[in-house]
């Protein structure tokens, strides 16, 4: 499998500049695409992924918006200037905010957050909701999909039940990925890069067994044996 076909998205979940960067250098010739969430974005900010991109790789902007529709819509319109693949909205924020998000990206993918994975049944009862959380989780999928955003983003416990009823054609990127030999720290249900490409995943994040491993182009390596064994 070379760097053009893999389904990698490496999360960049390091504190400052210095340490992204010599990730991005030491990976990319195995890996296209890379993830800078909340903790670099808020370090470092719009300069650091223009410099990422720059550097010829591809960006998911894992910033999770949910704000009123205006606000969220200025915001996709300043990240869609930035050149970065894809960006998540949370779908909670309801489907004039998806709308104002659909509508206001350009060549740039929207994925919508269903729930958080940290997020238990006791969660959804505390903020009011009654509903299993298979059921708010296809619900909001669906929600977001009716307003045309490009995919979800699902842990491993909901790839096969949104793979299923929400066909081939929706982008499906899965977290909470955990190859056989590593550690699996604070994720809990976790599936191997394998099982979740076979369960249907169009991309996988991992952070941790790469970006903690001694030597993360190993790590790289090994994951990309397993897949296509
Ligand atoms: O280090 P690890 O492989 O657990 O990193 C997973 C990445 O995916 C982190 O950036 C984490 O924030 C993100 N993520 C997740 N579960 C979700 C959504 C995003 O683990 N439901």
């Amino acid at each position: 499998m070379t760097k053009i076909d893999n389904k990698i998205i490496v999360a960049l979940d390091v504190p400052e500049k210095k340490s992204a960067v010599d990730l991005v250098v030491q990976l990319r010739d195995q890996i296209s695409f890379f993830k800078i969430g909340l903790q670099l974005y808020t370090a470092e900010g719009p300069a650091l992924v223009r410099e990422i991109v720059a550097s010829g790789v591809k960006v998911f902007l894992d910033l999770k918006l949910h704000d009123i529709p205006n606000t969220v819509a200025r915001a996709v319109e300043s990240a869609s200037e930035l050149g970065v693949q894809m960006l998540t909205i949370h779908l909670s924020g309801g489907s004039e905010m998806i709308r104002a998000a659909s509508t206001a990206r350009k060549n740039m993918s929207i994925l919508g957050v269903t729930l958080l994975t940290s997020a238990t049944e006791e969660t959804l009862r505390e903020i009011g909701i009654k509903e299993k959380i298979d059921n708010h989780v296809l619900r909001l999928a669906e929600l977001g999909l009716a307003n045309e955003i490009n995919g979800i983003v699902a842990s491993p416990h909901e790839l096969p039940l949104l793979r299923r009823e929400l066909g081939d054609a929706v982008k499906i990127v899965v977290p909470g990925i955990r190859p056989s030999w590593s550690e699996p720290g604070d994720q809990k249900r976790f599936m191997t890069p394998r099982e979740a490409i076979d369960a249907g995943a169009d991309y996988i994040v991992i952070g941790r067994p790469i970006t903690a491993h001694p030597d993360p182009g190993e790590a790289v390596a090994k994951i990309l044996e397993e897949i296509s064994a």
